[in-house]
């Protein structure tokens, strides 16, 4: 079987055009695209297209066409966060009939083909039928996770011009409300550019509706028809946008497309997976990452899969919640990160033991590199033994699944194995040299492939300057690999400055500019620090300004800071007062040795010759914070 992977991938890679035109049938097209690939990666001439003369339209593809086969097939199954409330179901005739309602509301209220549309939702069933609502008038959405703070959610907003935002009362997790519209309201004190709120009732929460902005859905879905025709859309029109961090302070916002992106979450989710009707389809991410875009939402329902959402959490109101959830929807595919299973994994193995889980089939991961301890538990307790793993390594960039193993391909615990169809992985030294055979170096990939991002909203240049210009002619991942003499891959994390929390990416930069932005705070430096559960923790370096008294109620008062203005996610795990930072005699902060601090490699902190002050370095180290 993995020979036929082998001869199926060097075939996507020799004849790209004729393999890409084949897969292509997968989709339902308009008007059928003959070519495939249109790309160049270098500066002169730099462009990427897929499928160009192609037709589609994304819901259409994702509801209508299962709609004479399988229209009384289960498409959305909805596991509320409270274990006592009634799931809910939707087939996908109703699924029809709901984005269909959802897309008329939206026409109703003014959005039309090109417009962005905010969707700011807990993970309520609404919240994918607005995805579906959108991409079916031609809006383009981009979501943004219910968990970050007003101000990241206003300049989102304000960075793609997105007047038009959905959103719910209150959201539920773990027991607690989350208040999503109090947010907005909060947010367009910030960005006055929001001009319209669409407001789901999911809790029955107390809101304060602002008369000709404010839109409660129910009662505008009331007046609507439950048949709204799909948009046509060119294969290349963007089909969403979502922000992710990068090494800068401002968040990049990734484009991706109707025709490649559907195509690869596609053909990723029904390959990687082996995917089999009437197989439920579990995929533990929030809607609010492009884990919850693609295998939420877009690949299950472009395979006409049974897909279920939940509301809650994991360990809520108990360890064994998610063991309880596979069992009660017998659940065939459990795809959840580490950092879920490592914190799982430290409340033992009764709770796992007390379910059944014999529904399982396939176990996947996906975020941040797995170690071989958690993948163990996850084989031999979750899974009984029984179960492959597949390690999924892909990105926000790449729109899927980019290595990783399938089913039948033999694995080893931490690696992501090997590519996927059209997926051409090479390493390079720090120079740009490739690296062949065994041997460890920079990630990029050399060529483009459907599913690829096609800009960063707005700004053509950074995304040429972000991806493209460091290694020329290929696309640099951030991410390091090893590949061993199986030709087998092994992530190794970031090479950029940003971090991986909990398989959340978060650009230290992000959270230096928040900290700066406190009165009391001069400079901040924020790095990685090992972290059992979350992977990677969040350890910020601050110099006060002068007169300002560093102490706990301080420490507390940052963090509390940062939670604000970004959101929970990027919470400095550790703040360190530090009167100084080691600079170069230039002034660039020295994070290597910030990194070696953090991590608690006191003993290897390198080459200090080149600080400025090289007193800075022992202030730090006696004064750790661990
Ligand atoms: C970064 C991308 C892909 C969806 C979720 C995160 C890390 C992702 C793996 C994996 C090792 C992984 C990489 C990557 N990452 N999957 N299986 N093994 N590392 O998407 O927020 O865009 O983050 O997550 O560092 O660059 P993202």
């Amino acid at each position: 079987m993995t020979d036929s992977r082998g001869a199926q991938h060097q075939r996507s890679l020799d004849e790209p055009d004729s393999f890409w035109l084949e897969q292509a049938d997968r989709l339902d097209w308009i008007e059928t695209p003959t070519r495939a690939g249109d790309w160049s990666f270098e500066e002169q001439d730099f462009h990427i297209r897929w499928f160009e003369d192609g037709v589609l339209n994304v819901s259409a593809n994702c509801i209508d066409r299962h709609l004479a086969s399988r229209g009384d097939t289960i498409a959305i199954i909805w596991e509320p966060d409270d274990p006592q409330a009634e799931p809910l179901r939707f087939t996908y005739r109703e699924l029809h009939a709901e984005v269909c309602r959802f897309a008329n509301v939206l026409k109703a209220e003014g959005v039309k083909k090109g417009d962005r549309v905010t969707v700011y939702m807990p993970m309520i069933p609404e919240a994918a039928f607005a995805l579906l609502a959108c991409a079916r008038i031609g809006a383009i959405h981009s979501v943004v996770f219910g968990g970050f703070s007003a101000d990241a959610l206003a300049g989102r907003m304000a960075d793609c011009g997105s007047a038009f935002v959905i959103t719910a009362d209150e959201g539920r997790r773990g027991g607690k409300r989350v208040p999503l519209k109090a947010c907005i309201d909060e947010a367009a004190g910030i960005f006055p550019g929001i001009e319209k709120v669409l407001v789901v009732r999911a809790t029955g929460g107390a809101v304060t509706m602002q008369p000709g902005r404010d839109i409660w859905y129910h009662e505008a879905a009331a007046g609507v028809s439950a048949d709204c025709p799909p948009e046509p859309m060119k294969a290349e029109d963007p089909l969403f946008i979502l922000y992710t961090s990068g090494s800068t302070g401002k968040p990049k916002g990734v484009v991706h497309t109707s025709g490649g992106y559907l195509l690869w979450a596609s053909l990723t989710f029904a390959t990687t997976f082996g995917y089999r009707a009437p197989e439920v389809f579990w995929c533990t991410a929030d809607i609010g990452w492009v884990t919850g875009h693609s295998y939420i939402v877009y690949g299950p329902l472009a395979c006409g899969a049974t897909t279920l959402m939940f509301e809650g959490v994991p360990n809520w109101p108990t360890p064994a919640r998610i063991w309880q959830v596979v069992d009660r929807h017998r659940v065939a595919t459990l795809y959840t990160a580490p950092t879920a299973l490592r914190s799982l994994m430290k409340e033992g193995d009764d709770p796992v033991k007390a379910t059944s889980r014999d529904s399982l089939r396939l176990l996947g991961t996906v975020g941040e590199p797995i170690n071989p301890e958690a993948w163990r538990w996850y084989h031999d307790v979750v899974g009984d033994g029984r179960s492959p793993i597949v390690d999924t390594w892909w990105q926000t960039e790449t729109g899927g699944h980019m290595i990783t193993p399938f089913p039948d391909t033999p694995t080893k615990p931490g690696s992501a194995t090997l590519p996927f169809y059209g997926v051409e992985p090479r390493l390079l030294d720090g120079d740009g040299h490739e690296l062949h055979g065994a041997t460890e170096g920079n990630l990029v990939i050399a060529r483009a492939w459907p599913g690829m991002m096609r800009g960063v909203w707005g700004d053509e240049q950074r995304f040429f300057d972000t991806y493209f210009r460091t290694f020329p002619g290929v696309y640099t991942t951030g991410d390091g690999a090893r590949r061993d003499e199986d030709g087998y891959y092994w992530i190794t994390g970031r090479v950029d400055d940003v971090i991986n929390v909990s398989g959340h990416r978060m650009g230290t930069a992000e959270v230096e500019s928040a900290l700066v932005l406190h009165h009391d705070v001069a400079e901040a430096a924020v790095v990685g620090m090992p972290h059992d559960v979350k992977g990677q923790g969040i350890y910020a370096y601050v110099t006060l300004n002068s007169g300002i008294e560093p102490n706990d109620a301080l420490r507390k008062a940052l963090r509390d800071w940062v939670r604000r203005e970004i959101g929970p996610i990027a919470t400095p795990d550790a703040v360190q007062f530090a009167p100084g930072l080691p600079k170069t005699r230039s002034g660039k902060i020295m994070r290597r040795i910030l990194r070696k601090i953090a991590e608690g490699e006191i003993a290897a902190l390198g080459d200090t010759s080149t600080l400025a002050d090289p007193a800075v370095v022992d202030d730090l180290v006696k004064n750790r914070v661990g």
